[in-house]
């Protein structure tokens, strides 16, 4: 039994990741047979990703996909930390899956990701959920075909988390949710420790992939007819600087866009390591799209060092302003409510920030104090009611320049990767390259191409448009 170690998670070293092949040993491939699982994903893109991988795995054992929970002969959750509410949607589910257990003895039921990584919850689970068979982490993925044969054997509950810096696994199979749209990862972990933040603890060190790992995989995509890419990390502007002297995300883009699939997008930036150079290049290729996502989460830089995000209000301000040189660039971002001690004047300033960006749009959140994080410490005195009419305001004015952003796409004329029929009748949809969605009519054989549509009605969240040749 291997469980998690909070003091041994935010250890950083210098010590070199080491980069290992996916194996699989040849008795655990036909475990799946006549067997259903059912996977369900909390979280951001790299859970999303990593459930890509799980999916590819189960695949390669010959398991069934089923959407049905109750045929499901494995149920497995990867779960997301961030918040309490992505905790309380995971254990809900549990409680749920219990009754499902109580009637089919034989099922197996397991749970992974960000909170596997977290000492309270994993305490929790061997102590109130028992019928839980297995928990792993997110530093041994690729342990889940040995864990699951072990369980289909043994029905003792087994926990087999690790807490470490963290290595790089390649070649996991994947089976990929989107035809069209791919993720690759470029950099795993964090090591910025922003103080509300837990992903650090979760995720380990920050670690680059090989470029020309990441390169080769882009080149099979574009091979099998991929139009898109999304570079991810949990700070890709800080790609490479674990790994080579003189090559970062500037470098790392121009390459991708030399294989040439038609878009290119990467989450997420940090504003401290976003350089002049990447402002260049995102500026020069037309096939890296012209969307940044920066996360600013507060408007004061009071709170923003506090929240140890290591810039300040201006800082932000004249990386904004360089971007926006851009033509065409579309900018969105992430902003708490609540930080502890965040006053009247604090949250002004966080409004009287968006008032000048006017952003895309962005995902809002309120504060969400998180174990062994040290603002989780800070004495917290706004209380929920004050929490929630900050970002109910906040919203109000988000909502108000998505929608102007919107009306300023009217009459004018975008490229939509088209993905598939939408849910109004003889229409498609797709997403412009600022990731607009975008309804139009068309024929279903242009699913999976980039067309060319005329924007003619704009709404808060989406919008409508005609095909022009
Ligand atoms: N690595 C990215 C995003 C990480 S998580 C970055 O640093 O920008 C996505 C968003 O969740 C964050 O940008 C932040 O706005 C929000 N978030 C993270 N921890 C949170 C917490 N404890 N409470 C509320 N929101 C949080
Ligand atoms: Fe969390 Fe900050 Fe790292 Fe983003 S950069 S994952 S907010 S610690
Ligand atoms: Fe959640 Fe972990 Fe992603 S905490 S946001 S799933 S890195």
């Amino acid at each position: 039994m291997n469980t998690p170690n909070y003091k041994e998670a935010r250890k950083r070293t210098k010590n070199e990741v080491e980069i290992r092949e996916f194996r699989i040993d040849k008795s655990l491939v036909e475990l799946g047979l006549n067997k259903k699982f059912f996977l369900k994903t909390y979280g951001c893109q790299m859970n999303e990703h990593d459930s890509e991988n799980i999916k590819g795995m189960l695949r390669l054992m010959n398991f069934q996909e089923t959407f049905n929970i109750n045929e499901a002969d494995f149920i497995l959750l990867n779960t997301c930390s961030i918040r309490e509410n992505a905790h309380n949607k995971a254990f809900g589910m549990l409680g749920r899956i219990k009754h499902l257990k109580e009637s089919k003895k034989n099922l197996i039921v397991a749970l992974c990701g960000c909170m596997a990584q977290e000492e309270g919850v994993v305490s929790l689970i061997k102590k109130k959920y028992k019928f839980v068979n297995f928990v792993f982490g997110t530093h041994n993925l690729d342990d889940l075909p040995q864990l699951l044969k072990n369980s289909f054997e043994d029905k003792k509950q087994n926990i087999n988390v690790l807490s470490i810096e963290g290595d790089i696994i390649e070649n996991i199979p994947v089976k990929r949710d989107n035809q069209y749209k791919a993720y690759v990862n470029i950099i795993y972990g964090c090591d910025k420790f922003c103080t509300y933040c837990i992903v650090p603890y979760t995720r380990g060190k920050q670690r680059s992939r090989r470029r020309e790992d990441i390169i080769n995989e882009v080149n099979n995509l574009v091979k099998n007819g991929y139009q898109e890419v999304t570079l991810l990390g949990q700070n890709v502007n800080a790609y490479g600087k674990d790994l080579y002297d003189d090559y970062d995300l500037a470098n790392l883009l121009i390459d991708v866009a030399k294989t040439n699939i038609p878009r290119i997008r990467f989450i997420t930036s940090h504003p401290w390591d976003f350089t002049d150079n990447l402002v260049d290049v995102i500026k020069k290729y037309d096939n890296i799209v012209n969307f940044v996502h920066l996360p600013v989460q507060s408007g004061s830089s009071r709170i923003l060092k506090l929240m140890g995000r290591r810039y300040t209000k201006e800082s932000y301000l004249e990386l904004f302003d360089k971007l926006k040189s851009i033509p065409g660039i579309s900018i969105t971002t992430d902003i708490i409510v609540g930080f502890p001690g965040e006053t009247e004047e604090d949250f002004r300033e966080t409004l009287d920030l968006v008032e000048y960006c006017k952003f895309d749009s962005a995902f809002t959140f309120i504060y969400s104090p998180r174990e062994n994080t040290p603002a989780s410490l800070l004495e917290d005195n706004v209380t929920l009611e004050e929490k929630e009419q900050r970002l109910y305001k906040l919203n109000d004015l988000i909502n108000k320049y998505s929608k102007e952003a919107n009306d300023r796409m009217l009459n004018k004329i975008y490229k939509v990767l088209v993905e598939g029929e939408s849910s109004k009748e003889g229409m498609l949809f797709g997403y412009t390259e600022t990731n607009k969605l975008v309804n139009f009519k068309g024929n279903l054989d242009l699913i999976g191409k980039i067309v060319s549509v005329r924007i003619n009605d704009a709404k808060s969240f989406s919008l409508d448009g005609e095909i022009v040749e």
